[in-house]
């Protein structure tokens, strides 16, 4: 009889102390992190403007299995479009026809892995000026430019050395202005792409919104301190750029001209989901493709993202003893880009409830009556007619 107390006494002992050491070794490991603490709004009402529908079900997918990560597109005077893989490619496309034109990076057949996309390239941003020059913003390699006849690529601005003596970690979105100037984004100073999912939950507002004129070969920092600078656009009178703020669902609004140049303000905050890039439409309004929703199947469920973003300490814990692959598990399959105005409202919202037509999308780009649909992880662009996408009926 005391045998058996004895053996229970020392056996809580031993666990005792084997918990403890489990908490002293996590307490030790560092935190890949150091983040910063945010507080959310509620993720606004799926209601009026945003009231769900199945729009994006009528789209079709361009190209499936032969493209892989379309994040961005841009296409010249003759309708020819221009797009980037995640394996470092530079495609161009018209109608049906598909055709390789460069690679960012080494030519390597395990190219589209995360481990080489530092040596293949990863092409992000694309835009084209009125003389059919083809400009890249890639993620590892910095501003490039891609002769569309020979598919060579001559880089204007590497990464190493950046700008005012910070290097480039992660280019990401473009835009061109009508007289060829370039706006791109520089996502983070410190996490590369491989690693976007620290920075998202670290949100320590290192991005940086740069302008560059090919003509002069000039560069300068516009905006600097964001939060995880992502796609930008010009306004139709190329007075001011929007700016995705991704990590904290915000646009950013920065003044090109006018008594305000040089200034910046919210234009509008709080959007259903992480914005990616931004597009104007021929009605004046901004396509916003937002790389992951906010949207969750229950109504007192809050994103995992808003609910850890005030608590520094969890985040630290939660990055030492979870792998990066298992983050996507929270993020809700609902897809949706919205439509705003130059007000910064927003006007209209354009669904895959269940991601089975769209599983993802970073982009809509319209262009002669369709809207072209590009994300960083697909494997086709999606492709939908104006009046399609615009109709009522679900
Ligand atoms: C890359 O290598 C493959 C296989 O060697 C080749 O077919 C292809 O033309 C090369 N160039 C590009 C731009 O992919
Ligand atoms: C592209 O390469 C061709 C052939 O070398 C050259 O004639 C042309 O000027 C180049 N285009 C640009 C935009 O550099």
């Amino acid at each position: 009889m005391a045998e058996k107390v004895d053996f229970k006494k020392s056996l809580s002992q031993h666990l005792l102390v084997v918990g403890l050491c489990v908490v002293v070794a996590v307490y030790l490991i560092p935190s890949p992190i150091d983040p910063k603490p945010y507080f959310f709004a509620d993720p606004p009402q799926m209601t009026g403007p945003l009231k769900v529908n199945r729009r994006l079900q009528k789209a079709d997918r361009l190209f499936k299995g032969r493209v892989f990560g379309p994040e961005s597109l841009a296409v010249d005077k003759e309708g020819v479009f221009y797009t980037g893989g995640l394996d470092g490619k530079i495609w161009r496309f018209h109608d049906h026809s598909l055709e390789l034109l460069a690679r960012t990076g080494s030519n390597y057949s395990e190219c589209g892995s995360p481990e080489l996309e530092p040596e293949c390239g990863r092409p992000k941003g694309v835009a084209i000026d009125n003389k059919g020059s083809l400009y890249v913003a890639d993620a590892y390699k910095g501003l490039l430019q891609v002769n569309t006849t020979t598919g060579e690529v001559n880089i204007l601005l590497p990464s190493e050395k950046g700008l005012d003596g910070i290097p480039f970690k992660f280019l990401n979105g473009m835009t061109i202005s009508k007289s060829g100037v370039l706006y791109f984004t520089d996502s983070s100073s410190k996490w590369d792409r491989r690693s976007h999912k620290y920075e998202i939950i670290e949100n320590n507002a290192l991005g940086r919104l740069i302008e560059y004129d090919p003509a002069s070969g000039e560069a300068r920092v516009l905006l600097s301190g964001l939060h995880m600078a992502n796609g930008v656009s010009l306004s139709p009178h190329e007075d001011f750029l929007l700016v995705s703020e991704l990590n904290i669902c915000r646009i950013t609004r920065y003044f090109l001209r006018g008594p305000k140049a040089g200034t910046s303000e919210i234009f509008t905050d709080n959007l259903p989901g992480y914005p990616d890039n931004i597009k104007a439409t021929s009605a004046g309004t901004y396509f916003i493709g937002l790389a992951a929703s906010r949207i969750q199947k229950s109504r007192f469920m809050r994103p995992f993202l808003d609910v850890i973003a005030p608590y520094p300490a969890i985040k630290r814990f939660i990055t030492k003893i979870t792998p990066l692959s298992v983050y996507a598990l929270f993020i809700p399959k609902h897809v949706l880009f919205i439509e705003v105005d130059q007000q910064g409202n927003i006007v209209d919202s354009f669904h895959d409830p269940d991601g089975a037509v769209i599983s993802a999308c970073s982009e809509a780009f319209e262009h002669d009556g369709k809207v072209y649909l590009g994300h960083f992880g697909t494997d086709y662009i999606g492709v939908i007619g104006m009046a399609d996408l615009k109709s009522n009926v679900t």
